[in-house]
């Protein structure tokens, strides 16, 4: 369990200009939940995630991962053993020359046996769908395989909870798909928890529970069904809000009336139908 206690997060608290980036962010995530997080640029999304494996350490309060106090420096290799984190754009990730070398990478200073690493590296190879690639120098491939090979990495450090940062911004829209759908393929084995940050509302509806960030603060916490029956609050933050509830609020204020949870093209479709 992750467990995020009245956290506060200053960048340069010591300067005349601290900027102030997380305030009085209280949160739980469980084993095996599937987590988004949305918010408009700024809001602290990443700074968030940062704390989850320490990159960042709080200003004031406290993040326990498995009872695991990020703030001890002594603690940084067994939170980063329990925490893996995939960033936006996955050049910066990639180090070594080959794919197969570049998802060994992480596993060979966890200090394991050759045997247990190769294993890892299989399965992760065949998870992320690369094993034509394995011998290929990554920067020959695609940037959307390129973000399979970071994945593939993190999940041969066999870390129990990952963080994605908006895995998925920087792919074309192929691209996206193909990242998004080896990620649901990782949540339907409920192997690990996921913590996913995005700003794209179809990738929202598939997770288990929604986290929307605004200046800083967590604003609402609820099922994506829950979140996007509420416009008013989605709107005011200049988030983008799904296709479908969009169409029913409209459809609402003519005299059709669509219920708030029909969220899906399937489930609008046979409320249509219905009608
Ligand atoms: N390295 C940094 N130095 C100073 N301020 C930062 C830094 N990174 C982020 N911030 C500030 O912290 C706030 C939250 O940023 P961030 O966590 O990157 O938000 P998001 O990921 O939601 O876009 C913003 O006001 C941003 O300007
Ligand atoms: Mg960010």
């Amino acid at each position: 369990m992750i467990k995020i206690n009245d956290l506060y997060f200053t960048y340069y608290p010591e300067s005349e200009n601290p900027q102030k980036a997380l305030t009085a962010v209280s949160l739980s995530i469980k084993e095996g939940e599937f987590v988004s997080i949305i918010g408009q640029n700024g809001s602290g999304k990443t700074t968030l995630a940062k704390h989850l494996n320490a990159i960042l350490t709080p200003t004031k309060g406290s993040v326990l991962i498995d009872g695991i106090n990020t703030r001890n420096k002594e603690n940084l290799w067994d939170v980063r053993k329990k925490v893996g984190m995939v960033f936006q754009n996955p050049e910066n990730q990639i180090i070594c020359s080959t794919v197969r070398s570049d998802i060994s990478f992480g596993p060979e200073n966890l200090g394991i046996n050759r045997v247990e690493i190769e294993n890892r590296v299989d399965k992760s190879i065949e998870l992320m769908g690369l094993s034509k690639y394995q011998d290929y120098p990554p920067h020959m491939l695609s940037i959307g395989l390129k973000q399979k090979v970071t994945i593939a990495g993190v999940l041969a450090m066999g870390t129990k909870y990952i963080i994605f940062d908006e895995p998925t911004s920087m792919l074309d829209s192929l691209g996206k798909k193909e990242v998004f759908e080896v990620i649901l393929n990782l949540r339907k084995k409920r192997e690990v928890t996921i913590i996913y940050i995005t700003h794209l509302m179809e990738e929202v509806l598939k997770s288990d529970r929604t986290i929307v960030m605004s200046e800083g603060k967590i604003v609402l916490d609820d099922s994506p069904k829950k979140i996007f029956s509420k416009l008013k609050i989605l709107r005011s933050l200049s988030l983008d809000v799904p296709i479908i509830p969009d169409i029913s609020s409209r459809l609402n204020k003519r005299g059709i009336s669509i219920p708030s949870q029909i969220i899906t093209t399937q489930e609008f479709v046979n409320c249509l139908k219905q009608l």
